[in-house]
């Protein structure tokens, strides 16, 4: 068995995806309040622009993979319209419920699945859009999970990965100081759990620089790969095209 990260500890691989999910399990019922709090208000922003740049037409077919609460379903849902899909899918229950619950209310019923992203069960060429959002940051094997977006998408489809990235230098310090001393404290107060808020800092540190994830892109199948970098690097959106 190989090692692996999880935040700044090293794990044997097959723990991995079970302590994620011991993260997710914790925290599925404050995410949505814990985002806008920890962020800002920021994470609409930027998924937001992400909804902007996939700029999808009426019925195209879309995976949103670790969708968890579904903000970015629910944008393509609208763009795709009625003659669209947008599959709702991530590897964790208790999020993909809240998630599900949420678009119900809206009044949105999506094809909404439990479903791996390292290993997706699609056939090759489906998608015309897949997205994964703050969520490849948590997968053990980064390679796999891009090589299998690359396989499920269409010739000429496009991935969004929007992640928490490398930021700009100047604004390190404070960063750090926010993500290590602010981040845990607003988790035990709102969440009743620090250390699911310090894994999240930990993970962003051992995450690809913005360089490093648009060459595993490449090295994954995508033809051309575009970096856009958000907030001074904070979060970086990668757009790879399957060519
Ligand atoms: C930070 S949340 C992001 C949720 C949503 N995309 C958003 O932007 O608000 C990360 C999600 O990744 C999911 N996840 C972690 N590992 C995964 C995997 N191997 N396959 C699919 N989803 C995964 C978690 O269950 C969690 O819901």
């Amino acid at each position: 068995m190989s090692d692996t990260h999880f935040g700044f500890q090293t794990v044997d691989e097959s723990q991995k995806a079970q302590r994620v999910r011991g993260v997710f399990d914790s925290v599925a019922s404050k995410y949505d309040v814990m985002n806008d709090l920890m962020s800002m208000g920021l994470h609409r922003a930027w998924k937001a622009y992400a909804v902007a740049v996939a700029n999808l037409r009426e019925g195209q077919s879309v995976l949103d993979i670790a969708g968890g609460t579904g903000d970015l379903a629910r944008a393509f849902a609208k763009q795709v319209g009625p003659k669209g899909t947008v599959v709702h899918t991530d590897i964790n229950e208790a999020m993909l419920r809240q998630g599900r619950d949420r678009l119900l209310d809206e009044g949105l019923v999506l094809p909404t699945l439990i479903c791996d992203g390292e290993k997706l069960p699609f056939q090759a060429n489906t998608f015309d859009l897949v997205s994964v959002a703050f969520g490849l940051r948590n997968m053990t094997r980064k390679e796999a999970a891009l090589a299998e977006m690359n396989r499920v998408l269409k010739p000429g489809g496009r991935l969004l990965v929007l992640e928490f990235s490398k930021v700009a230098q100047p604004l390190a310090r404070a960063y750090d100081w926010y993500s290590f001393n602010v981040l845990p404290r607003i988790g035990r107060l709102v969440a009743g759990d620090a250390e699911s808020y310090r894994y999240l800092a930990e993970s962003i540190r051992m995450h690809p620089s913005q360089a490093e994830l648009k060459s595993m892109m490449k090295s994954a199948g995508f033809g051309h790969v575009d970096v856009h970098n958000l907030s001074a690097g904070v979060v970086a959106l990668h757009v790879g095209i399957k060519c």
